[in-house]
């Protein structure tokens, strides 16, 4: 592979490097395109470009690889746990039994959210969606921690990622309390990451609770699944907020937000509401495999496709084992997930979906383990956003530490060219 890339504009030819990534990866340094010619590159939805050079994950979509800083995704769910993944995500290595214990120690010095942030979420109506007030109290966040995060220094930094593991877990399940009306409740010290989750969500003042460890287990390996996924929109767009130098807390608020969205992190939430739909309507999935494939009507089938795995998603290969086994442990029997197996028979066979490569995404088969669980339908993205915090987290301190300027994309103006004002009684 050549080194450089040769561009001719109008005759004249310039040169760019090409850089070539740890695994092969081919791209064409543009750094000084606009200056030397004067023109820029237009690519909506930065299918060609990237924004960054990054040590954190590779992923490799034709050949459906994922992996975190090195390791198979396959191997860290099978033997990982989503702290110890976690850390590796932030910390570039796995952490010693040491290092590991420090880490969840020094989380539990920051599970307790200030009692002020109660009244906030009293200001929410109790059926606002958990993904809206999610992101307004991780902003609220920055207002109970105003101290800027010096990057440089490493005790702070290591202290602002403790912080922001612990008081996220706490407020992301303080949504679903809101909506159900219960009390809200602390974060138990003397147990798990994952176990907190759990009580933190479905213990009631009333009596003992007691977590399932199948769905302990399960949930860790979805939480280490979502961790990270290199530059998808949100975690794009916690890097563009957080290159303005925004804190950690504000720039994860943003991160919340661009995640909500039904064609990123809310479609395990689409997806459910699909299959909830098709059986209120007699359980046709023929009848939404061709009204997805109808170019007239806009539904698209939910937790099908991916910008970037054109083969498969290999997240969703070890989630689709997983849902068989907890579905098969916990003994339930749902209408709505035979749908949804029926669905995905019917869209592998399918030549639309063939030709498309439009596989089962991780969203497919997570909505599902989520509803088996009895995690409520809204709260599924908000789960996507607890596992992908670290990641949020890894990336915006490389960034940072990277010293990468500020986010400024550029534009190609199609309005018009300048005009007079028009006085309001000419017009
Ligand atoms: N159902 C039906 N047709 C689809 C679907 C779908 N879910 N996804 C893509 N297509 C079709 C498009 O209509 C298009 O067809 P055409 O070539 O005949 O015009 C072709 O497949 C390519 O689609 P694009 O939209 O160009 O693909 P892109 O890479 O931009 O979109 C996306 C990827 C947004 C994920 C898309 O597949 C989609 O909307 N899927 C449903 C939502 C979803 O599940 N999102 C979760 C993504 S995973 C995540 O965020 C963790």
């Amino acid at each position: 592979m050549s080194n450089t890339a040769i561009l001719e504009i109008d005759g004249k030819k310039y040169e760019f490097p090409v850089i070539i990534g740890t695994e092969n990866e081919v791209a064409i340094d543009i750094d000084k395109l606009r200056g030397t010619t004067g023109a820029i590159t237009l690519d909506p939805g930065f299918k060609n470009s990237g924004s960054c050079k990054s040590d954190i994950t590779f992923l490799d979509g034709e050949k459906g690889i994922l992996r975190y800083r090195g390791y198979a995704i396959e191997e860290l769910a099978e033997q990982s746990n989503f702290l110890e993944v976690s850390y590796l995500l932030i910390f570039g290595e796995l952490p010693t039994q040491a290092q590991l214990e420090k880490f969840e120690n020094d989380i539990r010095k920051y599970t307790l959210v200030n009692e002020e942030m109660k009244n906030i979420i009293d200001g929410f109506p109790k059926n606002a969606h958990p993904m809206g007030i999610l992101a307004s109290l991780t902003s609220a966040l920055t207002a109970f921690n105003p101290q800027q995060v010096n990057v440089g220094d490493d005790k702070q930094l290591y202290d602002a990622v403790c912080k922001a593991m612990g008081k996220f877990l706490v407020i992301a399940t303080w949504t679903f309390r809101k909506n159900m009306g219960y009390p809200l409740n602390y974060y138990d010290n003397t147990k798990g990451y994952v176990e907190n989750f759990m009580r933190l969500m479905f213990e009631l003042p009333t009596g003992p609770y007691k977590p399932n460890p199948t769905v302990v287990e399960a949930l860790d390996k979805l939480f280490i699944l979502h961790a990270d996924h290199e530059q998808n929109c949100s975690t794009s767009t916690v890097r563009i907020v957080g290159s303005s130098h925004a804190g950690l807390f504000a720039s994860i608020s943003a991160g919340v937000s661009a995640l909500w969205g039904p064609l990123h992190g809310g479609a395990n939430q689409a997806v459910l509401e699909m299959l909830e739909e098709i059986q209120a309507n007699g359980g046709d999935a023929e009848k939404y495999i061709a009204k997805a494939k109808d170019k007239d009507d806009p539904f698209r089938l939910m937790g099908f496709g991916h910008r970037v795995y054109k083969n498969f998603d290999p997240r969703a290969k070890i989630i689709k084992k997983a849902a068989d086994d907890v579905l098969a442990e916990l003994g339930v029997d749902d209408p709505v997930l035979s749908i949804a197996k029926k669905l995905e028979e019917a869209a592998l066979q399918d030549d639309y979906f063939k030709a498309r490569n439009l596989y089962p995404n991780v969203d497919f088969y997570s909505g599902i383990i989520y509803r088996a669980m009895g995690i409520p339908t809204e709260m599924f993205t908000v789960l996507f956003a607890i596992g992908r915090l670290p990641g949020w987290i890894a990336q915006w301190k490389e960034m940072r530490l990277n010293k990468e300027p500020i986010g400024r994309p550029r534009q190609v103006y199609t309005g018009s060219p300048l005009r007079p004002f028009v006085k309001q009684d000419q017009r």
